[in-house]
């Protein structure tokens, strides 16, 4: 049994002097909790991009939010994973892809894969830190059988949807299933583990938030709650109620004028919450996360300006997040926090906020990092790795590009003595450095659609055959000056880290898919192994 607060297995085995401040930077002590425990309330919105909400300056108001914010810390160099698995699963275990075997792609439907049953999820930590523990909205991370769902991962109740995206009115997903020739489209919603019917035609933005205040209404209150609410709102299909799309008929974009009804749907939903939680007594005494799960999709309303890339890529578009802190409990309230935090950190973070103990997990990639977000001490977090995925692709449309990925002609690459080789899609980061290698995915910059004409401002310009960007976030955080010339020294060293963790990878998990998913038998996407 190791205690709480424990992190950052990657600083251990660093063996260039250079590195030395890896070693310098010291676990840091778990709180003592004061009694009693808070209720830890986490509301993780799908694809909301960097420039999709009113306190990051966007055209899409979002008043509730904007309230909360304005009694917590607003999280300005926060990280989170480009897509959806890979953050759902770090926030679930406190590990890196690179030791999940999920650094590809994310779970499809009839992929024979969940996450691994041998980690120890977030929930099951906090239920042995004595907390009711209750999840609402989208799993994502795996079905293929029982042992994979969110009630036997340590979630007391469940209710929501397995897979990764559907319709928000019928409940159902349509899917194509390769090996049997069909698309399949059926209903995925579930109550526990049973299929839950009589929802066709309510939007699952209105159906979870009521869910979730039925679970704040039973709650007894000799139990602190701990509760995950993952939103449907607002990845793609763009579905909304009508008269939310009012506000912003001045948005002549179709995609983006609907997104950002859905945006608003998504704000009142927070807003219905946390007046829910005030209403019952909890809100004193709870801490609420509000955060992205990754950069918004530009094919789909989203926009992530003027941050370089979307959805999918390592560029700043697809992994710096939309995220903040309110609580009563905030010793600063109504600031900005600077400092490196990433979606690994909540597990110890929020287990050591509980009182809880880190046992039974293995090494942790994620620090506590509740006394910098409370009390503004710097992150303990100086380094950051974004991925390492071998077999990555980018097959969205992305102006300029063919539908495949153009592989270097410069391979194996070996940058003055590095063994990494630089045609892997990888990125990491060490206190403002940020290095890029491989293909990192779109690399334009996608204006919103009432700025058009920045266009010429958005192009990327990079050779197809580039593999090696440095940047400095904190001077240039849209990633336009490549400093990879100028800095070899810190390149190199850059690419010694991430030569580490790729000797310290587990095997990419990406299964083929198994027919035996086939929802037509049981009328509804589940477990079928
Ligand atoms: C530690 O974990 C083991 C296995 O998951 C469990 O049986 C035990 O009760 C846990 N101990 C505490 C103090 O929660
Ligand atoms: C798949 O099905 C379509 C029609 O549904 C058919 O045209 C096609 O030949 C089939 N492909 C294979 C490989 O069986
Ligand atoms: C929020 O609550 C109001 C009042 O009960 C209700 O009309 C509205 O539909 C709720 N919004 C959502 C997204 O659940
Ligand atoms: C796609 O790639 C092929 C081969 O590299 C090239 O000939 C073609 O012009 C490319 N098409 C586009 C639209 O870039
Ligand atoms: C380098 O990585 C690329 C992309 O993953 C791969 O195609 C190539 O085979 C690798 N080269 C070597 C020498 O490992
Ligand atoms: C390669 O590394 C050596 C020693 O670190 C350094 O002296 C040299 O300038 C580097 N070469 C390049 C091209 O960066």
């Amino acid at each position: 049994m190791v205690a709480a607060g424990r992190g950052g297995q990657g600083y251990l085995p660093c063996l260039l002097l250079s590195c030395l401040s890896y070693y310098l930077v010291l676990p840091p002590a778990c709180l003592q909790p004061s009694p009693p425990p808070p209720n830890i309330v986490f509301i993780l919105a799908d694809d909301l991009g960097w420039n999709d909400v009113s306190f990051h300056g966007s055209e899409i108001k979002t008043p509730n939010l904007d309230k909360l914010l304005a009694q917590g810390v607003l999280l300005d160099n926060y990280y989170i994973q480009p897509l959806c698995t890979p953050s759902r699963s770090q926030l679930m275990t406190g590990r890196y892809q690179i030791h999940l075997g999920l650094q590809h792609e994310v779970i499809y439907p009839c992929q024979p894969s969940c996450i691994p049953l041998k980690e120890k999820l977030l929930p099951e930590l906090m239920k042995e830190a004595g907390y009711s523990t209750h999840m609402v909205g989208k799993w994502h991370l795996g079905f293929y059988r029982k042992d994979c769902l969110p009630t036997r991962r340590g979630f007391d109740t469940y209710f929501g949807y397995l897979v990764g995206a559907e319709d928000y009115y019928t409940h159902q997903r349509c899917y194509f299933i390769k090996k049997l020739n069909v698309t399949r489209c059926a209903l995925d919603f579930r109550d526990g583990e049973e299929v839950a019917t009589g929802f066709n035609n309510i939007y699952s933005t209105n159906i979870f938030t009521q869910r979730t205040i039925d679970v704040i209404t039973k709650h007894q209150p000799e139990k602190p709650l701990f509760l995950y609410l993952a939103y449907q709102s607002v990845h793609a299909p763009l579905q909304v109620p009508e008269e939310y799309e009012e506000p912003y008929r001045f948005i002549e974009d179709k995609k983006r004028r609907t997104y950002a009804a859905m945006v608003s749907v998504l704000d009142e939903a927070v807003g219905n919450v946390t007046a829910a939680l005030k209403m019952y007594g909890l809100w004193e005494n709870t801490v609420l996360i509000f955060s992205t799960d990754n950069g918004g999709q530009t094919l789909e309303g989203a926009n992530n300006w003027p941050l370089r890339g979307r959805k999918w890529t390592l560029w700043e578009g697809g992994v710096r997040g939309v995220g903040f802190v309110t609580s009563p409990l905030l010793k600063q309230k109504g600031v900005v926090s600077r400092e490196l935090i990433h979606i690994s950190d909540w597990l110890p973070t929020l287990v050591c906020l509980a009182g809880g103990v880190i046992n039974g997990t293995k090494p942790l990639d994620g620090f506590n990092v509740w006394k910098t977000i409370s009390e503004g001490i710097p992150s303990p977090r100086v380094e950051l790795l974004h991925n390492i995925d071998p077999l990555f692709e980018d097959t969205s449309p992305c102006p300029g590009k063919n539908s495949t990925t153009p592989v270097s002609k410069v391979q194996p690459f070996v940058w003055n003595e590095s063994v990494f080789n630089i045609s892997i899609h990888a990125a990491i980061r060490y206190k403002n450095w940020k290095l890029l290698t491989g293909y990192p995915g779109c690399s334009h910059w996608f204006p919103p659609p009432p700025m058009s004409d920045h266009y010429s401002k958005s192009l990327s310009l990079d050779e197809a055959a580039k593999n090696l960007w440095l940047f400095d976030i904190v001077q240039d955080p849209q990633e336009r000056n490549d400093l990879s010339e100028k800095y070899p020294r810190i390149v190199k060293k850059l690419l010694s880290r991430l030569e580490y963790y790729q000797t310290h990878s587990v095997p990419v998990i990406f299964p083929d898919e198994d027919p035996r998913c086939d929802p037509e038998v049981i009328g509804a996407w589940g477990p079928w192994a």
